[in-house]
């Protein structure tokens, strides 16, 4: 067993019955509970939001690792930290000369931040901030849906990261995420993993999320 931060994507859930599926990846250990929360600006689809969380906060003790896929990100920050995100990231690509604020609104409202960038995204845009976040996401698909095939050449891009942060950085990588690509992140430096579909489309959840770590 390593350190890894296990964090399944809800995106993957039957949301009919969230809590259900929420206490099935609970229960087989998972650290944190990935929400993605999706515009239709920012990627085309649009998936759940604040009053999501809020209701998930009540019926989880696990951190929720906050997923914001969406343009203007500071218009929505300081309510999804009302209702309960523990972990919030942003996009690069959405925040551009912004980024810095707001990553010192998480800071100061004292929860986890994190960077995402998109698989074309160079990972040096990061550079000027590292210092100023908790986790880089290092996505390998193109942000908007679960099952997609792992971008290999995106995840490269942890290991120059890795290569620039503390050992307590959190490198996390997001989009087709298997026991297989896992080895590939784990081997670059990764030390989080998100996986949708691989944990919930899988008959035993429990052996899905032990054979990430
Ligand atoms: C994609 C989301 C991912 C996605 C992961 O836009 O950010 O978190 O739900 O799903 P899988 O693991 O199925 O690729
Ligand atoms: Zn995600």
């Amino acid at each position: 067993m390593s350190n890894i931060i296990v964090s399944p994507s809800i995106l993957s859930a039957d949301f009919a019955y969230l809590q259900r599926d929420i206490e099935r990846v609970e229960k087989a250990g998972a650290n944190w509970l990935h929400i993605d929360v999706m515009d239709g600006h920012f990627v085309p689809n649009i998936s759940i939001g604040i009053p999501v969380v809020k209701s998930v906060k009540r019926v989880t003790k696990i951190p929720l690792d906050v997923h914001l896929m969406i343009e203007n990100p500071m218009d929505y920050i300081p309510k999804f930290i009302d209702a309960g995100a523990d972990i919030v990231t942003v996009h690069q690509e959405a925040c551009s000369d912004m980024l810095e604020v707001v990553l010192e609104y998480i800071k100061a409202r004292g929860v986890k931040s994190g960077v995402a960038i998109k698989p074309n995204t160079p990972a040096n845009v990061l550079n000027d901030y590292l210092d100023k976040m908790d986790m880089a996401l290092v996505m390998t698909v193109e942000p908007g849906f679960s099952g997609q095939k792992f971008i290999e050449e995106a995840a490269y891009k942890v290991e120059y990261i890795k290569n620039r942060v503390s050992d307590e950085f959190i490198i996390q990588v997001d989009g087709g995420i298997n026991d297989k690509t896992a080895n590939v992140c784990k081997y670059l430096g990764a030390n989080s993993l998100v996986a949708g579909d691989y944990i919930y489309k899988s008959v035993d959840i429990q052996a899905a999320i032990d054979s990430l770590r």
